[in-house]
């Protein structure tokens, strides 16, 4: 296919041309984005999704939060890059084998973590990001039995803040269990001026050592506004992108992989390219699709969430 030298400029003319809106997360390549209509956490791309006028939706992210907008809109033509841009906490999490937990605990209220398949929602009664579910599980009546799924490390870390005690999925994310304690803490040594910052979605021994742990919109605000001038982050480096552009002066160091590999990048994030969302939009493919039955079915839950939080 012929290749444009100029992929800003290419892919800025396909906006107006298919008036389209370029969603994507903090975890992308810093040229994404830089040309992003929007940038955000789960949480904030989800409600630009539902908000938005365009015609398309460009999404720079991974699948379900692509799946997320097309179930707000089932209207809109929802292009992905590259349709193996996966997650490994929503591949932890097969639809048979949740249906059989959820059968065995069918009094409980199943709150589900965005990352997850349409399937899944489907099979929720509200769902959450990182961002609001301490917020939402706080406002389920004390009474009322929880399932938490599927990230058990953000599960756990809602228990520890609401004192209520959750029926676990046991998923995690590929990325944020690569972090070791004894790494940060070595670093934190090397670098004693420095607070450290993580996601949820670490480990607790990780997380025990954190000054501050929020969504990478709330780590973000964070970086913004504390005094300290440097930040070991524990989260996908993507992020740290933003975190230099909006803090010039500040000093923000990866939290490194278990094995000082690249594996504290997220593999499924890094498939979109600057390319393929050029080719995406040219050829109005990969497109999302699912069946109107799970849509509609994953629809109510997003709804909830998106009411439940402020
Ligand atoms: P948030 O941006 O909502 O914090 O999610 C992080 C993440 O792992 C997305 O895959
Ligand atoms: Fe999924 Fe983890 Fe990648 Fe986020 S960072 S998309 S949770 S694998």
């Amino acid at each position: 296919a012929d290749i444009p030298d100029d992929l800003f400029e290419a892919i800025n003319d396909l906006k107006r041309e298919l008036n389209a809106v370029v969603l994507a997360h903090y975890y992308q390549d810093p040229d994404i984005q830089d040309l992003a209509d929007y940038l955000g956490d789960s949480l904030g791309l989800a409600r630009k999704a539902a908000e938005t006028n365009a015609d398309v939706i460009v999404f720079a992210g991974v699948h379900f939060m692509a799946e997320t907008a097309k179930i707000l809109n089932p209207d809109k033509l929802v292009l992905l890059p590259d349709l193996n841009a996966g997650c490994s906490l929503a591949d932890s999490c097969p639809p048979d084998a949740f249906a059989k937990f959820k059968a065995e605990h069918s009094d409980h209220i199943v709150i589900s973590y965005i990352n997850c398949t349409a399937e899944i929602k489907a099979m929720s009664d509200i769902i959450c990001t990182s961002s609001n579910a301490v917020q939402i599980v706080k406002q389920i009546p004390e009474d009322r039995p929880i399932i938490f799924a599927p990230d058990r490390n953000l599960g756990r870390y809602v228990m520890e803040q609401t004192g209520r005690d959750l029926v676990l999925w046991q998923g995690s994310c590929i990325v944020h269990e690569t972090f070791s304690e004894k790494k940060i803490v070595q670093l934190k040594i090397e670098n004693p001026e420095a607070e450290i910052i993580a996601h949820p979605e670490c480990e607790p021994p990780v997380l025990r050592h954190a000054n501050y742990i929020g969504s990478t919109t709330a780590l973000l605000k964070y970086a913004k506004t504390s005094s300290s001038q440097a930040f070991i982050v524990a989260t996908e480096p993507g992020i740290i992108h933003q975190m230099e552009k909006n803090n010039p002066d500040k000093r923000f160091i990866p939290a490194p992989g278990t094995n000082n590999c690249n594996c504290n990048e997220c593999p499924f994030m890094r498939l979109n390219t600057l390319e393929k969302l050029y080719l995406a939009m040219k050829n109005r493919q990969p497109e999302i699709t699912m069946s109107e039955d799970v849509r509609v079915a994953a629809l109510q839950p997003i709804q909830r969430m998106l009411e439940m939080s402020v």
